[in-house]
Formats: C-alpha cells, structure tokens, sequence
C-alpha cells in the first residue's frame, strides 16, 4: 500500500474515535509486514485515565489478530503542528512493533516522518531483563 492510502486508512479510522472528553480525534493505520492494516481510533473514558489512544488501539487489535511484525504507522489528528505518539504508545510501539517508521499527517498533508528510534532513545525492552 502506499503511503497515501495509508494516510487515507488513519483520517478515516479518526472519523471513529470516541472523544467526547477532549474532542481530540486521532486515526492510526499500522501497516503489517504482510501489507495488512490494522486501524485504531483514541477511545476516550468518563474517568479520563481510562483512555486508549488510536495508536495502542492499533497494535492491540493488530496482535489480537495474529499479527506480529510490523513495519510502519500512520498517525492523524486535525492539528497544524504534528501530532507525535506520546510516550505510553512509544513503549508499546516500541515493545511490539521494533524501529517502526512512523508517519504524521494532518486531514490535508503529511506533517512529519520519523524513525521509532529517532522518537523513543534508550528504551526499556526485554533486552534488560
Ligand atoms: N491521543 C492519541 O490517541 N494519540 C496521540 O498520539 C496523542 C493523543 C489521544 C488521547 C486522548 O484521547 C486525546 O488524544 C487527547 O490527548
């Protein structure tokens, strides 16, 4: 799939999100090894710390389905400035997806383009225990 299309697959997953908190709608479209996509949207929760974001909603569902290497993903939000994973999503991104390239995008343009790496140095992973 090209990029995109899977910048397509992020904005529309986005249009599902559960924001009813924050209104902060964000779409991610993991992209497995296989070239299957596995969307997620930011599922929100009345007790705020409940709240899953569209790129963890992703990698849960990818691995629920069997997927188990992955080499890129798509996150969308309706923002000016990128909208980077933040740093509970980097560990689990990180944990099951390896040096991902991560994308950026807006609903009008690619905002940024990055290395998992680049984004989350001097991990803590199952390499240390
Ligand atoms: N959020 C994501 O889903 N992904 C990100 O990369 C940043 C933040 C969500 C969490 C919350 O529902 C809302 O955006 C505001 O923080």
């Amino acid at each position: 799939m090209g990029d995109s299309d899977l910048i397509a697959a992020a904005r529309r997953a986005r249009e599902c999100a559960h924001a009813d908190f924050s209104s902060f709608k964000v779409g991610a479209a993991l992209e497995a090894n296989d070239g299957t996509v596995i969307t997620g949207c930011n599922i929100e929760n009345a007790t705020y710390g409940l709240t899953v974001c569209a790129e963890r909603v992703a990698m849960f569902k990818a691995l629920s389905e069997g997927h188990r290497t992955f080499r890129r993903i798509v996150v969308v939000a309706d923002t000016e400035a990128p909208t980077p994973p933040c740093g509970a999503c980097r560990q689990i991104l990180w944990e099951f997806g390896g040096d991902l390239e991560v994308i950026l995008a807006n609903l009008h343009r690619e905002t940024g383009r990055h290395t998992l790496s680049n984004l989350f140095p001097l991990p803590f992973d199952k390499s240390l225990l």
